[in-house]
């Protein structure tokens, strides 16, 4: 099989944790009968350095001609005094939006090796498996009219929070047939107490419910979730909600499982094709000096190869290789406990690559 995929590594540490997972595409390549074509282009602010724009329309066209696109991070202080429409995030919301990645999965799971490196105690996080569904195309990060503007005298900021029922239903369903492969269990994030828009979405996520009579659905406010996701986390199975919320919460779920460094995403569209990235962001005060931790980027390949290509089998040996590094007590700086630190090894980004890539050829060869 032939995987034409695009590689945009982006700012701050992207290029460096990209250049693991990439390492990790072309050691499959050599041996697992898939042929990755791998090619590059430019997105964020690497991009708007180079032409201006964030998201240069030879990037868009080579990620509509791909059949995935492996993301690093995008943004940096460097271009933060850069108004919205021009900044490097535009590269990567406009990629989502161009693209109809509507549909954000974003596992939140606990390795017990890093048991420990978790901000909850151990015992509050052991087994901690959610999913976040999110759904990324649409809500207040896309909805007109917004602006900043001049409203009787007084400079005043203003976004639309908007979602209408196909959309709400849309992203529903891929929470349900989630649930359905899982543990069974949706809870739907909202704000319906306060906001009309997410009072459609219950509405709207409890109809569909009705096709699903196999998943067992409950309903939450978004500051409750909040809380309950550090009160009790494992309460959860999969978690469904906008943006925004999804934004947020998926932040926190982070941090549960021991560090933002251990998270990847998918992105897809109608027919399952994917953007792949992890959860964190471009790091820049780490920028370069061989320590960012490269797993996030590593488990979105894995995401890559079950949803987009359907290679159960490879995606399991990829999890498994990190699993078995985590196990052999490697540590990148941002998993590595205070305490009893003696008892890890301490790598760097490149090295913490190559032990996954051993790992892996133990596996497959
Ligand atoms: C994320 C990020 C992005 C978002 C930013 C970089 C635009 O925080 O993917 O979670 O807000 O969606
Ligand atoms: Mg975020």
């Amino acid at each position: 099989m032939e995987a034409r995929i695009l590689v945009l590594e982006g700012d701050g540490i992207g290029p460096e944790v990209v250049s693991q997972a990439v390492r990790v595409l072309e050691f499959l390549s050599a041996t697992s009968g898939i042929d990755f074509k791998i090619d590059y282009a430019l997105v964020g602010g690497s991009a708007i350095d180079a032409t201006a724009s964030p998201l240069p329309e030879e990037t868009l066209k080579a990620a509509c001609g791909a059949d995935a696109i492996l993301l690093g991070a995008v943004g940096g202080d460097k271009w933060d005094s850069l108004p919205t429409e021009k900044r490097p995030e535009r590269g990567l919301l406009g990629l989502r939006s161009e693209l109809g990645l509507f549909a954000n999965l974003r596992p939140a799971v606990l390795y017990s090796a890093l048991a420990s490196a978790s901000s909850l105690k151990p015992s509050r996080v052991e087994g901690l498996d959610i999913l976040i569904v999110r759904e990324l195309t649409g809500g207040i990060y896309f909805g007109e009219p917004r602006g900043i503007k001049e409203i009787d005298g007084c400079r005043t900021g203003f976004n639309t929070y908007i979602y209408n029922e196909l959309e709400i239903d849309r992203i529903a369903r891929v929470a349900f047939e989630a649930a359905r492969k899982r543990n069974k269990h949706l809870c739907s994030v909202d704000k319906a107490n306060v906001l009309e828009v997410t009072a459609l979405w219950r509405e709207v996520v409890t109809q569909t419910a009705a096709d699903y009579p196999d998943v067992e659905l409950s309903h939450m406010y978004v500051d409750n979730a909040a809380m309950q996701l550090v009160r009790f986390p494992r309460q959860f199975d999969v978690i469904v909600t906008g943006n925004m919320f999804g934004d947020i919460l998926s932040d926190a779920a982070a941090m549960l499982t021991g560090s933002l460094g251990m998270l990847p995403s998918a992105s897809l569209d109608i027919s399952g094709k994917g953007m792949y990235e992890p959860v964190h962001g471009s790091a820049p005060d780490i920028a370069g000096q061989d320590v960012a931790n490269p797993l996030a980027t590593i488990l979105s390949v894995a995401m890559m190869l079950r949803y987009t290509f359907g290679e159960k089998k490879v995606a399991h040996a990829v999890e498994e290789a990190v699993e078995q590094v985590l196990a052999a007590g490697m540590r990148t700086q941002d998993i590595l406990p205070a305490e009893n630190s003696a008892s890890f090894q301490r790598v760097g980004t490149r090295a913490m690559g190559s032990a996954v890539i051993q790992a892996l050829e133990k596996q497959i060869l």
